[in-house]
């Protein structure tokens, strides 16, 4: 079956007799081998009559994924290409959440598929890594009331070994009664998280099912596209700081809440001007009308600034990016402005502070970045002039 909503459930729903239903959610950005094999082994333990996958709109802890709904879909359907023909053909995508449009909480995805299907037993599936966010998920006891937590215990993953071998409830996690399946099996330790920021930093991912793999630098997901295509405007060291200043950028992103597409995209662009001469900037920056303020003091004291501006213009006309919050993020990369959005803010801390740079305070700002970006916009802005006060202006634009 493997299909998004397949007609075949309905079907199966005219059953009369107790069905056991499994129902793996999770957002999938992008699925791995360690989703896989937790199917396999929890369909091979419980004996569903029928899988969901339900992906999440988007995780109530998380920030929205980078992959769409039908991406992350069409990759969990190629994904489950390689799973045995008896469990392959009992699994559907659910739909139920991308219907909605919004942030969906596992109460009400049980909920829903109780009452579609009352006479049946439901499983919902969680990785091991789940469980530590377990006393935060909304009606929990709703959620123990409705269903049996199946939990594939990965090693290093939030679980202890314990519980893996007491099947017991972990308390220490918020458990409160209900039932609980601690299912034995290699759950590879891959985490999306860990993948993307291998795409977005121009790395070969691991951990993929082939076909998923192919899909994601098909389609130029994760930013894999954009990478390839700024290899042939950046010199390799210059885009391995911009691809680490993305990497810090989407954390700090994901840490506040933001759209991390929108930082890495920013940090992924802010340099790629830097290269032009000062001569080539300052044409560049008049021959295309770039409104820049102070221009006749930058152009005396530090041209090299200008390719803020540049960046940001290459950004628009060349790369097509339309997004005001992105172009204004490359544009004030280097002085700023007044009314920083946080977007800037990041931008500007994670091109400071991110693993290319070596000055003495980068770690700290990086550091304090997650603790208070406002703190350590300040100390970066602080840092920065300090250093332009003592002429090292290259080193830190
Ligand atoms: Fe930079
Ligand atoms: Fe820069």
């Amino acid at each position: 079956m493997c299909g998004v909503g397949s007609a075949s459930v309905s079907i199966i729903s005219a059953k009369l007799s107790i069905m056991k239903i499994l129902i793996y959610g999770g957002v999938f950005d992008p699925p791995h081998k360690g989703h896989f094999s937790l199917l396999k082994s929890a369909a091979i333990r419980i004996k569903p009559d029928i899988i969901f996958i339900a992906p999440a709109w988007k995780s109530p802890f998380k920030p929205a994924p980078l992959a769409s709904f039908t991406d992350r879909a069409a990759m969990l359907k190629l994904g489950l290409g390689r799973l045995p023909q008896n469990i392959k053909k009992t699994i559907t995508i659910h739909p139920f959440e991308f219907k909605r449009k919004k942030t969906t909480y596992t109460s009400e995805v049980l909920k829903y598929f109780s009452k579609k299907y009352p006479a049946s037993k439901l499983y919902f599936l969680i990785g091991s890594d789940c469980l530590k966010d377990l006393g935060k998920w909304k009606n929990l006891s709703q959620i123990l009331k409705l269903s049996t937590i199946a939990v594939g215990i990965r090693k290093g993953f939030g679980a202890c070994a314990a519980n893996r071998r007491n099947s017991k409830p972990p308390r220490q996690f918020g458990w409160r009664g209900g039932e609980f399946l601690a299912l034995k099996g290699r759950f590879p330790p891959i985490s999306s998280s860990k993948i993307r920021t291998r795409i977005c930093a121009g790395y070969d991912p691991s951990g993929m099912p082939e076909p998923v793999e192919n899909y994601i630098f098909r389609k130029g997901l994760y930013f894999s596209r954009v990478i390839k295509r700024l290899k042939k405007y950046m010199t390799p060291s210059r885009l391995a700081h911009a691809v680490s200043s993305a990497n810090l950028g989407m954390n700090l992103a994901e840490k506040y809440g933001i759209n991390r597409g929108n930082a890495a995209l920013s940090l992924l662009f802010h340099d790629i001007a830097k290269g032009f001469s000062s001569r080539r900037l300052i044409r560049y920056v008049s021959g295309n009308r770039i409104r820049v303020p102070h221009m006749d003091k930058i152009i005396s004291r530090n041209p090299r600034i200008l390719h803020s501006y540049a960046g940001a213009h290459i950004t628009e006309k060349i790369f097509k990016i339309k997004n005001r919050k992105i172009l204004n993020a490359v544009k004030f990369h280097t002085l700023g402005r007044a009314r920083m959005p946080l977007l800037d803010k990041i931008v500007y801390v994670a091109d400071m502070a991110c693993e290319t740079r070596s000055f003495p305070l980068a770690e700290k700002i990086r550091k304090l970045a997650f603790k208070d970006i406002n703190l350590a916009f300040k100390l970066a802005i602080r840092t920065k002039l300090n250093h332009v006060r003592n002429n090292n202006k290259e080193k830190i634009m």
